[in-house]
């Protein structure tokens, strides 16, 4: 039997909203689409209660159905679970968010969110391609709405009920402080990629300071190189502890005060990204002190356009 303490039940609270964030969380972009009901399914099993979900990794009715079927066993509660969606750059204009919200409700069978993210704080220009591009390859933007316009209209589906906290995600420092000065609802959640080689100290500062929820994506560093699970410090103290290096990353993660998500299509990494538990101070400080290696592998903070989604299908 795996050993573990609290840390994996950690909830952090959704200062500006309602309700609670499982900590430990489990995201639905997935390479191929076709696996996302058995694997969304495999980490409800494993424990997982907080989900990650968008408009963009066009899958939401699949996790709707992986969502749905446990539900309706009655053994989790819809209360129970935390589940985030996310506004994509081709729907800010404030017109558009509440269909794209309704929309994205319909396809996961539930009636509140628990978040709102925009997934971007790019707009790109309107309508049904979700990559609009020139004759030149180049994104098509869309200058007529700025973003504190589509805050405003997220804003307003907070005060109707229909969700229950919203956020950002891939946003740089400058610009989350631009908003948080104007918003009347202050964001409840900063989503960007955070791991061993991208600690984003800084944004997590400011975020505690003003009551936001640090939610790192690619925890692991998405499998790409070089490879945070390789990195030896990360090895040495997964050696010591008896962990295996992602269990370091990810408790890791959960103890300096970040919220992950993780994501897998194998049930045994499912499980093992759950069955965290916590670090010695040592360990924590080495990972902080001895680690220098920085790198960001998602370029979407510069663009808009996701690095980790194919381009077409
Ligand atoms: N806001 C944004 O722009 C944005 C961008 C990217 C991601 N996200 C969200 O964040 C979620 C997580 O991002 P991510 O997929 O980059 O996270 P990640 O967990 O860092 O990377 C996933 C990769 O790590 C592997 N993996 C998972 N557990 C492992 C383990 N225990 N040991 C070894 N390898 C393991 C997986 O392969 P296997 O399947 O073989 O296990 C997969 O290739 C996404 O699903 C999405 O919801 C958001």
């Amino acid at each position: 039997m795996t050993y573990h303490d609290a840390l994996r039940d950690t909830r952090f609270p959704i200062v500006h909203g309602t309700g609670e964030m499982p900590a430990v969380g489990f995201g639905t972009l997935f390479r191929d689409l076709s696996l996302t009901t058995q694997a969304v399914k495999a980490a409800l099993e494993a424990g997982f209660r907080h989900f990650d979900c968008a408009e963009r990794y066009r899958n939401e009715e699949s996790v709707g159905i992986a969502l749905q079927a446990v539900l309706q066993t009655g053994e989790v509660r819809r209360e129970e679970l935390f589940i985030t969606t996310k506004l994509w750059n081709t729907n800010h204009r404030p017109e558009r968010v509440e269909p794209a919200f309704a929309a994205s409700c319909r396809r996961l069978q539930v009636d509140y969110i628990d978040c709102y993210l925009v997934h971007t704080p790019f707009a790109f220009q309107p309508g049904d391609d979700q990559d609009p591009r020139d004759f030149q390859g180049h994104v098509i933007y869309d200058s007529g709405v700025t973003l504190i316009e589509t805050w405003r209209a997220l804003e307003r589906l907070v005060d109707e009920g229909r969700c229950r906290s919203i956020g950002l995600s891939d946003i740089s420092l400058e610009a989350l402080k631009e908003l948080v000065a104007v918003a009347r609802i202050k964001p409840a959640v900063v989503q960007v990629e955070s791991h061993p080689y991208l600690p984003e100290w800084e944004l997590l500062e400011f975020c505690q300071e003003h009551g936001i929820i640090l939610l790192a994506f690619a925890p692991l560093g998405h499998g790409m190189e070089p490879n945070v699970l390789e990195e030896p410090v990360m090895t040495g103290i997964a050696r010591r502890l008896g962990k295996t290096p992602a269990q370091v990353a990810l408790a890791w993660a959960v103890q300096r005060g970040v919220a992950f998500l993780t994501t897998s299509v194998s049930p045994s990494h499912i499980q093992e990204n759950f069955d965290i538990s916590s670090l010695p101070q040592r360990a924590m400080a080495e990972i902080r002190d001895d680690i220098t290696t920085r790198i960001r592998f998602n370029s979407v903070v510069e663009t808009g356009v996701p690095g980790f989604i194919p381009r077409k299908k």
